[in-house]
């Protein structure tokens, strides 16, 4: 069997969600047009975030849900990791709008963003300019991650490999786990299961299966008929521990999270 990257496992089946053949999709551009139309939206799906209501108390509450993650990280990693987790240089893979860029600039010397969709990193810098944050960079990803310079003390990602097909994620965490400075700090958060109902499977099998099917479902919810769309994709947790393994993490600490019925793992790990 010919090896793949993710360090021999076999190219990846994603298990959860309906089985065949998925229409082809290219997430990328899905992201460059949240992130150029609704790029607040597109990080938490909420509608007080879409960018026709997005009021100031809106952009507020939504800054601050960033504040909390980082606070709820920062004191996990410290009890669970290392008691005196103090990251000097950070990496956000993912970083959208800079919801969690912002509060990780307050906590240590540099952060990197990177992310796919240019819109949204231009709108990471101009909310790092409002939020006077002058510690932050941001990069435009790509596969090989070649923009990157470096290592770093924290590399995290929240609510971003789910958004990758399944065998493209397992390629890019190794990548990532190679940025990780020797003995720093891995905080990476994957879709692992759902607990949803048979409507909104139903709604996801008609979105990923029909063709159409995802302008249909926009149409039904009331958004436009191009509106892009938004994979979900979940991973296997085996697979995913071997990947780690591979790469010299052996103790993983995880925390699950259910967004809507989506179950997720945040994975905490000392490289
Ligand atoms: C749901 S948002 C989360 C943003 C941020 N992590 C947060 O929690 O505020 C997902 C982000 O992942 C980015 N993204 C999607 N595919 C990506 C890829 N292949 N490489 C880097 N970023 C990607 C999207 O552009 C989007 O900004």
């Amino acid at each position: 069997m010919a090896e793949s990257r993710t360090g021999g496992l076999p190219a990846a089946t994603p298990w959860a969600g309906p089985k065949g053949a998925s229409i082809a999709s290219d997430t990328d551009r899905d992201w460059e047009r949240f992130g150029a139309t609704d790029p607040y939206y597109g990080v938490l799906a909420e509608d007080r975030f879409r960018s026709e209501n997005l009021s100031e108390e809106a952009r507020r509450e939504f800054f601050k849900t960033g504040e909390e993650h980082v606070a709820h990280l920062l004191a996990r990693l410290r009890r669970h990791v290392d008691p005196a987790f103090r990251p000097s240089r950070v990496l956000d893979f993912g970083c959208g709008v800079g919801r969690i860029v912002v509060p990780f600039a307050r906590a240590c010397d540099e952060v990197v963003g990177v992310d796919v969709s240019a819109s949204m990193l231009a709108e990471a810098q101009m909310n790092c300019a409002a939020h006077g944050v002058g510690n932050a960079r941001f990069v435009l990803a790509d596969d090989s991650l070649s923009r990157l310079d470096g290592t770093f003390d924290l590399v995290h990602s929240f609510i971003v490999f789910q958004h990758l097909p399944v065998d493209r994620g397992e390629r890019l965490l190794p990548l990532l786990l190679g940025r990780i400075a020797p003995g720093g700090v891995g905080a990476l958060h994957f879709l692992v299961g759902e607990r949803r109902s048979p409507a909104q499977r139903l709604a996801a099998f008609v979105r990923r299966r029909v063709p159409l099917g995802r302008n249909v479902v926009n149409v039904l919810r009331g958004r436009p008929f191009g509106a892009p769309n938004m994979e979900m994709n979940a991973y296997d947790l085996a697979r995913l521990l071997r990947i780690l393994g591979d790469h010299g993490v052996g103790e993983v600490c995880l925390e699950g999270t259910d967004h809507g019925g989506y179950l997720g793992a945040m994975l905490a790990f000392r490289r």
